[in-house]
């Protein structure tokens, strides 16, 4: 194999109680990224279309991933890297995590795929310092592994993969406003309450457990942020309205979609998250604000092949 494209898929990450460990991946948004080797040794970053990104591979968040992989195989070839930005940077749906999963994904497959699954999204959380300024896997962990993921530990390459209900949709909703993860993260304050701490690890371990027995009253109540959501919904206009609406909709539960600004209602079923999907978009209508409507079911197979030669 000379040359892979593959379609990687957008992401949530947190889902409200599971800051940096909770992740869940989407259909049909995502980056296509091309990998071709070349006989000249290393990575560069060819074409990038769709948005613009810097192609410094010290700065982009593909470029990044791949050199991590790189130091750790013996290769005696380079690679040259195209990517189709279908996800905007800054949307909060894992702009960052399709471009430097789907990178290192198809880098394996043109050596012949010495590295586990495992292994690859602790070298595309590399990838994640470019955009947030440190390593988080929840969002590549989702991308590569498909599904509801859940990182015990980044630095021991500890990612889990959930079982879950098979109709569950996401309605998301993206107002038309850039929060740079970094930016988003800088907010969040470093200490937290013993009680909020004991409720967000309850909320956490139920909604593991509701996922697991396809409870979904106990996942809309698990949905529950106690940390994070209050300070960053600031950033996002109308928060509190988006959510009180979608939940009265009938949404099981509504969070910020990753650092934002998206804002994920789950729902039980396409009709549900049509209904829903309505009333989120009334919030923004009603102040005129431009925004981008996703309805996605829960890809459980992650990165897809499009063609090799
Ligand atoms: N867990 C990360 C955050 C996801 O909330 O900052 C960002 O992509």
């Amino acid at each position: 194999m000379k040359e892979i494209r593959v379609f990687s898929p957008a992401s949530i990450a947190n889902l409200s109680c599971g800051y940096d460990i909770l992740g869940v991946c989407l259909d049909k948004i995502g980056d296509e990224i091309t990998v071709r080797k070349t006989t000249k040794k290393g990575i560069s970053i060819k074409k990038i279309t769709g948005h613009e990104l810097s192609n410094d591979i010290s700065l982009n968040v593909a470029g990044l991933a791949a050199s991590a992989l790189l130091k750790n195989v013996k290769v005696n070839c380079g690679f040259e890297i195209d990517i189709h930005k279908g996800i905007k940077p800054g949307s909060g749906i894992g702009s960052s995590a399709a471009s430097s999963a789907g990178t290192v994904y198809a880098i394996n497959k043109l050596i012949g795929e010495p590295l586990s699954d495992n292994q690859l999204i602790y070298f595309a959380s590399k990838g994640e310092i470019a955009s947030s300024g440190t390593i988080h896997s929840d969002n590549v962990s989702a991308v590569l592994m498909g599904g509801f993921t859940f990182v015990r530990n980044s630095s021991e390459k500890d990612f889990i993969k959930l079982d879950y209900p098979n109709d569950l949709v996401f309605s998301i909703i993206h107002p038309k406003i850039e929060i740079k993860t970094k930016d988003s993260r800088s907010i969040i304050k470093n200490q937290v309450s013993l009680n909020d701490m004991i409720q967000q690890s309850a909320n956490l371990g139920a909604l593991v457990h509701a996922l697991n027995k396809k409870d979904y009253e106990l996942i809309g109540r698990s949905l529950d942020d106690r940390i994070i959501e209050p300070v960053r919904s600031i950033l996002i206009p109308k928060f509190s309205e988006i959510k009180s609406s979608s939940i009265e909709a009938g949404a099981l539960g509504c969070g910020i979609s990753g650092s934002g600004p998206s804002v994920f209602s789950l729902c039980r079923g396409m009709d549900q998250a049509k209904i829903v999907s309505k009333v989120m978009k009334k919030v923004y209508d009603k102040i005129k604000l431009d925004y981008e409507i996703h309805l996605s079911k829960v890809n459980d197979k992650g990165i897809k092949i499009i063609d090799f030669f």
